[in-house]
């Protein structure tokens, strides 16, 4: 039965959301968080937001260091989502305790993992609290991805390739299945549209 509830104290309603795990680095220090909520905002310039509880240590380390990575890893990695998830970089070294694979970043002093099937260098361009939450927008200076994942002139994943770890709360994760793929797209609205109007 559809219910309704009025101001919910905390809403996953609209879950699963694909994860993110930023990599920040200040002083010397690199750190790794993993996110949840993100999302691209402008193809130009290019902008892409995560919102980040100023309770995480990533939160200071980019107020201090105006860079980020944002780095994608295949459902294969999911340890290393829920690893970087549930630890804090003010208590330990992830890197070497987790033994994560990283890489220097072209552009920005962050670097991204080696083993993301995509990454987007960040330069902090915004910033601004919305409630328990700050927007971090980064301008992306640059993009790391597996050229096998990717088709076409715009770098659309291939389905069968991306696995993307998708989150769905409460520790519980999965990913996308491939058989459920399907196209629908102006052809197809149009040929609705015939339909439609022939009826
Ligand atoms: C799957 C997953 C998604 C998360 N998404 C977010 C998020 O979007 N924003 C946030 O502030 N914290 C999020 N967290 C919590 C942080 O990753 C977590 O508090 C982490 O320990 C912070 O690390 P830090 O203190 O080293 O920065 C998420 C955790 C998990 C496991």
């Amino acid at each position: 039965m559809r219910k309704f509830i009025k101001a919910p104290p905390k809403f996953y309603f609209h879950y699963p959301f694909p994860v993110t795990v930023v990599v920040t680095k200040s002083e010397g220090k690199t750190n790794l968080m993993s996110a949840v909520w993100h999302t691209q905002l402008s193809f130009d310039p290019p902008l892409y937001g995560v919102l980040i509880s100023s309770k995480r240590y990533s939160h200071e380390m980019i107020l201090k260091s105006k860079q980020f990575t944002l780095n994608f890893l295949d459902y294969e990695f999911l340890e290393t989502v829920a690893y970087v998830g549930s630890t804090s970089g003010r208590e330990i070294d992830k890197i070497s305790v987790f033994d994560i694979p990283v890489e220097d970043g072209r552009i920005v002093d962050v670097p991204v993992l080696s083993e993301a099937y995509a990454a987007y260098e960040c330069e902090l361009y915004d910033h601004r609290d919305y409630g328990d939450h700050t927007l971090f927008v980064g301008k992306i200076v640059g993009v790391h991805y597996d050229d096998e994942l990717y088709y076409g002139e715009k770098f659309h994943p291939v389905v069968e390739k991306v696995l993307p770890v998708l989150y769905i709360g409460d520790e519980v994760y999965l990913t996308t299945d491939p058989q459920t793929k399907k196209k629908y797209g102006k052809e197809e609205v149009k040929e609705f549209l015939k339909r439609w109007g022939g009826g």
